[in-house]
């Protein structure tokens, strides 16, 4: 590396500065322009990456908020890229909605919390069904995507931080209902009107019924597959096709997911090695959703990532894997600190997220649980991060690393079982 180059590092994307990059005023900023660099650390602001194209006036209105000025790469100029969606097919006649939360996240964690557990048990017992050879239960399933919708619509974080929740030995059921969970919040921040999320969930839901149809010793196999285990597991794509297609007064939409979410937008995905716009927009955002699910939980054959290692690939294969810019949505559906991540905080108390600030991405409502020496507190506290802004938090409260679930002794399940006291 030269010595005008440097490495900066926060989702571990490195970026390089070289002759290209250019010092601007915030002021000068104009859409189109890539921002390699800011003026302060970049875990002060709420940026998910470190480098990111300007798509908005309203992300100039951001950048403005934190910084006066940053450093610009001017050999990196927007694209539009073959491998991005439109979405406006799936927004409204009168575009984006703008969902405000209705329900405090106190409140929407009691209200959903036993139609969750509901919902995990009907989705077994609606995977279980299939695998006998019995039908879909679709008024079962558009019950728990309507639980779903509702719920995330009036504040997504209280069904997000309930998929973080898992029980590996039910991994199926648990991954079909978090992608439900996932692709409907995925689906309110993109804007889709409320018609839409009820297909998209039903999408997520549905998307693996296929592998009901797979025998078990290759579902469940421990080890790695061999090429003709891999062609069968394959095939719960083309199986999950002819079970919806048999099934009666569904979406038909759910059809074209469950056969096509395996696609990448290169060509190089499966079972039709479809490209770019030959896959439908639902297929791209459940193809994302999947991964990332299935990439955070623990199997017997790999061990989970945390929240943003799973992103850090999911931005890497962006135009490659997945759509350009729904992966970039999906970066800020997420966050960099998603609800019911345990967090270890500066000074070395440890916490978890409770409720996402979406102004100030990187100061969340926290649930402090263990003290600076990692000992439990004797009450945790509720604290909010964006009090850092204001100086009533010192900056020793800012987020230093996410941990997976059980790290420093804290199980989000314990948390879930007690009821989430918020005491301030
Ligand atoms: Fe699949």
């Amino acid at each position: 590396m030269g010595s005008t180059e440097r490495t900066l590092d926060l989702i571990g994307v490195g970026v390089f500065m070289s002759s290209s990059i250019q010092k601007v005023p915030v002021a000068d900023l104009r859409v189109g322009m890539y921002i390699s660099a800011l003026d302060r650390p970049w875990l002060e602001t709420p940026f998910i990456m470190q480098g990111f194209h300007i798509e908005s006036r309203e992300d100039v209105d951001v950048v403005a908020e934190y910084c006066e000025y940053v450093y610009v790469d001017m050999a990196r100029k927007a694209k539009a890229s073959a491998h991005s969606s439109d979405v406006s097919d799936v927004l409204s006649p009168k575009g984006k909605i703008r969902y405000q939360n209705t329900s405090s996240i106190d409140a929407e964690h009691k209200r959903i919390l036993g139609a969750f557990h509901s919902a995990r048990r009907l989705t077994k017992t609606l995977l279980d069904d299939i695998r006998l050879g019995g039908a879909i239960n679709t008024e079962h399933a558009k019950q728990m995507v309507n639980d779903c919708v509702q719920s995330v619509i009036r504040h997504p974080d209280a069904l997000m931080w309930m998929a973080k929740i898992r029980n590996e030995s039910e991994y199926t059921a648990e991954h079909c209902l978090n992608v439900c969970i996932l692709a409907v919040a995925f689906g309110r921040q993109l804007g889709m009107p409320e018609e839409e999320l009820h297909k998209l969930g039903l999408c997520g839901l549905l998307h693996d019924v296929g592998k009901m149809r797979i025998p078990s010793e290759v579902l469940n196999k421990p080890t790695r597959l061999s090429i003709d285990e891999m062609r069968i597991m394959m095939s719960h794509t083309i199986q999950g096709r002819n079970l919806l297609i048999s099934t009666s007064g569904i979406y038909s939409g759910v059809i074209d997911v469950a056969y096509s979410h395996h696609e990448r937008v290169d060509g190089k995905g499966y079972p039709r090695k479809l490209a770019g716009q030959g896959i439908s927009v639902f297929s791209k955002i459940i193809a994302i959703v999947d991964a990332y699910d299935a990439m955070t939980a623990d199997r017997c054959y790999q061990v989970a990532k945390t929240s943003t290692e799973a992103l850090k690939i999911i931005y890497q294969e962006r135009g490659t894997h997945f759509d350009e810019m729904l992966a970039l949505k999906f970066l800020q559906t997420v966050g960099l600190y998603p609800p019911g991540s345990i967090v270890e905080l500066h000074s070395g108390a440890v916490g978890i997220v409770v409720e996402t600030n979406h102004k100030l991405r990187h100061l969340p409502k926290v649930l402090l649980v263990r003290d600076s020496e990692k000992n439990p507190l004797e009450k945790d506290i509720y604290i909010d991060l964006a009090q850092i802004e204001s100086g009533e938090l010192s900056k020793d409260h800012l987020i230093k690393q996410v941990w997976k679930d059980r790290s420093f002794g804290v199980t989000l399940r314990q948390y879930q079982e007690r009821g989430l006291e918020l005491r301030r």
